[in-house]
């Protein structure tokens, strides 16, 4: 199962793809979480601390150079060791009788952020190694995306099995959830599901051309909204079950 995350900025892609994560890794799934978006936050979302992230995929230069070259690029490298090399482990609490999963954070970083070498080759890595996991790998895959899903692009998107359009209750995040809507299916990418985030109680939404149909609501969170002033973590609030439910829901909304 692939699933990525998108919407406007700050909307709080980042914060549900922690939660999803977390839950599906307690309920017994291997979890990779994908941090595509060059803010690096899901780390520290999910509980890591700042040093000890994993090193951007893109500031890897020897593995750019190693996989991809200087001169003629080669756009088809075997990439399938890198997730899991690449990956740190973050901790899953036991949940219940059953067997209880795995969590790995990968980070892939910005192009423009790349070291010195050509940023073609740093992007063909990066790609190479969404396409790898998009297409190829076993465990269940959250990636948390930048605003649109163009990264995403035609190849990869075969191989998402659902897209989280984030929103909060506004217009411009609506818009903007509408356009982000409307490429992926463009790509191909119909099962798709609008989280509107930080509503208070399940607010009417316009008719926008693009806006997935089905819809969850996730509600503010005043837990959140206190812990974020000292921590960055999102995962072991006192809305747990709440949180629980709204992941349920989510994947149910994507099956
Ligand atoms: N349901 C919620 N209740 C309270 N605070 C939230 C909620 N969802 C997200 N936040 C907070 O909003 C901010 C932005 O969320 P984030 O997940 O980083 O957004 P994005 O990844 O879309 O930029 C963070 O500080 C996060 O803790
Ligand atoms: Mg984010």
């Amino acid at each position: 199962m692939k699933i990525a995350f998108a919407g406007k900025g700050g909307v709080g892609k980042t914060t549900l793809c922690a939660w999803l994560g977390d839950y599906l890794a307690r309920n017994g799934h291997d979890v990779i979480l994908v941090d595509a978006d060059t803010a690096l936050s899901l780390g520290q979302a999910s509980g890591l601390d700042a040093g000890d992230l994993p090193d951007p995929l893109s500031a890897r230069e020897d593995l750019i150079r190693e996989r991809i070259g200087s001169g003629f690029l080669s756009l088809n490298p075997d990439v399938s060791d890198l997730p899991d090399e690449l990956s740190v482990n973050l901790p899953v609490a036991k949940a219940g009788n059953g067997r209880t999963g795995t969590k790995r954070l990968l980070t892939m970083g910005s192009i423009t952020g790349a070291g010195d070498g050509c940023a073609c080759a740093a992007n063909a890595l990066l790609k190479s190694v969404l396409a790898h996991l998009m297409l190829r790998e076993r465990s269940v895959v959250l990636v948390d995306l930048e605003a649109g899903v163009e990264h995403l692009g035609r190849g990869t998107v075969e191989g998402v099995d659902g897209l989280v359009v984030v929103s909060e209750p506004s217009r411009r995040s609506l818009e903007t959830a509408a356009r982000v809507g409307a490429l992926a299916a463009e790509l191909g990418l119909s099962r798709q599901v609008l989280a509107v985030n930080r509503g208070i109680g399940e607010p009417r939404l316009p008719d926008l051309q693009g806006l997935p149909s089905a819809v969850v609501h996730v509600p503010a969170l005043a837990s959140l909204t206190a812990r974020q002033l000292d921590q960055a973590s999102v995962l072991g609030l006192e809305d747990g079950p709440g949180i629980d439910a709204v992941c349920a829901r989510l994947m149910l909304a994507l099956s």
